[in-house]
């Protein structure tokens, strides 16, 4: 596991684009799993200034994303303020700016009229492109990756998932209070791909930032595998995995110092 640990937001954002930039020049047709919330927005920015500066293409890259409130999808009729779904924030902050293929993307369907099914071809879709090459992950408050909310199991699939309280505080602060939509009016479920799902996907990047995640961080990393911290699953992937944090997230690892040794050791030798 690589734990990279950066000075701020902005150099942990430039970092992440950086990887998921190198994945798309190396193999242009690779498969991206995205994520959403206020952590990778600067991530998706960077990726935006490449494409748009350096011609970074866009063109033969799949994407997933890994959740979508229930109840909510994207109508591009509807005024932003009244639609808050993920598939909307995507377009906004990435798909509209760069050139991938709209039959490309898939991000799960909150409109669907049977999730159960749908969250079943999702998992196909998944299958059938080959699997995902690198999957980007936030990690929420109570240590959640996607949805899979605390006492998600470790196999857990792509599915229908209730919200934690603790959730629905934070994505009610970050998204749905600023469109003047009151918090019980919020969607209480979503679809998320399962964690099993997410430790299929061949490499892993998770970024995370900010002092309020700084306890959450030190448990996913350096804590006990549990259902309760459903992120903590991290320690179970095989492929390549990295942590990108900013220093206030990183502040209560007790090995910080080790990973950033580590870190300096391999610059020095040249290693990726
Ligand atoms: C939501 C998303 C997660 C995300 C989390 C953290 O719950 N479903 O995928 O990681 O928010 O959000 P933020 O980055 O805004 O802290």
């Amino acid at each position: 596991m690589d734990i990279i640990i950066k000075k701020n937001y902005e150099e942990m954002s430039k970092y992440a684009a950086n990887v998921i930039a190198r994945y798309i020049r190396t193999k242009p047709n690779c498969v991206l799993g995205l994520a959403t919330g206020s952590t990778p927005i600067g991530t998706y920015r960077e990726l935006v200034r490449m494409h748009k500066e350096e011609g970074l293409d866009f063109s033969q890259v799949t994407t997933f994303n890994l959740d979508e409130y229930l109840g909510v999808g994207m109508d591009l009729s509807k005024p932003y303020d009244l639609d808050q779904s993920y598939a909307r924030f995507m377009y906004e902050e990435l798909f509209k700016h760069v050139n991938i293929k709209k039959e490309n993307i898939y991000i799960p369907d909150g409109l669907t009229k049977n999730p159960k099914e749908h969250c079943e071809w999702y998992e196909e879709q998944i299958k059938k492109v080959g699997g995902i090459d690198l999957q980007l992950l936030g990690l929420g408050r109570d240590g959640h990756w996607g949805f899979n909310e605390p006492g998600s199991s470790l196999g857990s699939r792509t599915r229908v998932q209730a919200l934690a309280e603790e959730t629905l505080d934070d994505n009610y602060e970050a998204f749905y209070k600023r469109a003047n939509i009151k918090r019980s009016e919020m969607p209480h479920f979503a679809i998320t791909m399962g964690i099993g799902t997410i430790l299929e996907a061949r490499n892993i990047m998770m970024i995370v930032n900010g002092y309020k995640k700084a306890d959450i961080v030190a448990k996913c990393l350096e804590g006990p595998i549990t259902s309760q911290i459903t992120s903590t699953a991290i320690q179970l992937h095989s492929g390549e995995i990295t942590v990108v944090l900013d220093e206030e997230a990183a502040s209560k690892l007790s090995r910080a110092e080790h990973y950033k040794h580590v870190e300096k050791m391999k610059q020095e030798y040249g290693l990726e």
